[in-house]
């Protein structure tokens, strides 16, 4: 029996990975080199310092190119550009299908919260006017330890008063979130493509047209 839905923000609940991939291309540009979207499709799901790691190494710069203070200040000027651009965002950018998908799982005696990476979380609920669909928001000002580690959802399955892993599915377009699910004994439904989602007890494109009954049906036939 499922008793709780957590959700990813960033992908699943609105597409903000063009705003990051827009502030990350800029950076990589002040750098002197180009960073695609298909380099951004590794920054999914990974926190902020990672990120950066992950694109100085794009830009063929070695673990040692720059200071600690340096990145610092590399992460935090992206960071700048990626509040400016959420910072215009309005509730018209939640994906299709979602604000209908909350209500229902939420009519059906299931507790909803949202477990995030992002440290922006509060900004972009409060600028999608979200908040009053979560029980809780664990975010990543909230963990040590970002996905794959299970800490952000154990987290939320803690504040909702300790519901069992057993009995929470996660709602994830990352493949780090999938394996955070996997690793911390929940169930996981993939939102995006099967073929990079493949350890997703179900994938979903999106939530369009989709049933909460629905997605609990095909999840108990999965187990
Ligand atoms: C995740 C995104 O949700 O949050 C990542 O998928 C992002 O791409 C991470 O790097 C951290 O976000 P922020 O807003 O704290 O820089
Ligand atoms: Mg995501």
């Amino acid at each position: 029996m499922i008793r709780a839905a957590i959700f990813d923000l960033d992908g699943v609940i609105v597409d903000t990975a063009k705003y990051h991939y827009l502030a990350w291309r800029r950076l990589a540009g002040e750098l002197g080199f180009e960073f695609t979207e298909a380099d951004n499709e590794r920054l999914k799901g990974v926190s902020r310092m990672q990120s950066l790691d992950i694109l100085l190494e794009v830009g063929g710069f070695g673990a040692a190119a720059f200071s600690e203070a340096q990145r610092e200040e590399m992460a935090e000027r992206k960071n700048r550009w990626y509040v400016e651009s959420v910072s215009q965002m309005t509730p018209a950018e939640i994906l299709s299908g979602v604000p209908s998908f909350l209500e229902e799982v939420r009519a059906d005696g299931v507790r909803t919260a949202l477990g995030s990476a992002s440290r922006n979380t509060g900004l972009i609920l409060d600028r999608l006017n979200l908040r009053g669909m979560f029980d809780t928001v664990v975010d990543g000002t909230m963990v040590e330890r970002t996905k794959p580690d299970p800490e952000v959802f154990l987290k939320c399955a803690a504040a909702l008063g300790a519901v069992p892993a057993g009995q929470c599915v996660v709602f994830e377009d990352a493949e780090a979130g999938i394996e955070a699910a996997a690793a911390g004994g929940m169930c996981s439904v993939g939102v995006g493509s099967p073929d990079v989602l493949r350890r997703a007890d179900l994938v979903i494109p999106g939530f369009e047209g989709v049933e909460w009954r629905n997605i609990v049906n095909r999840l108990s036939m999965s187990e």
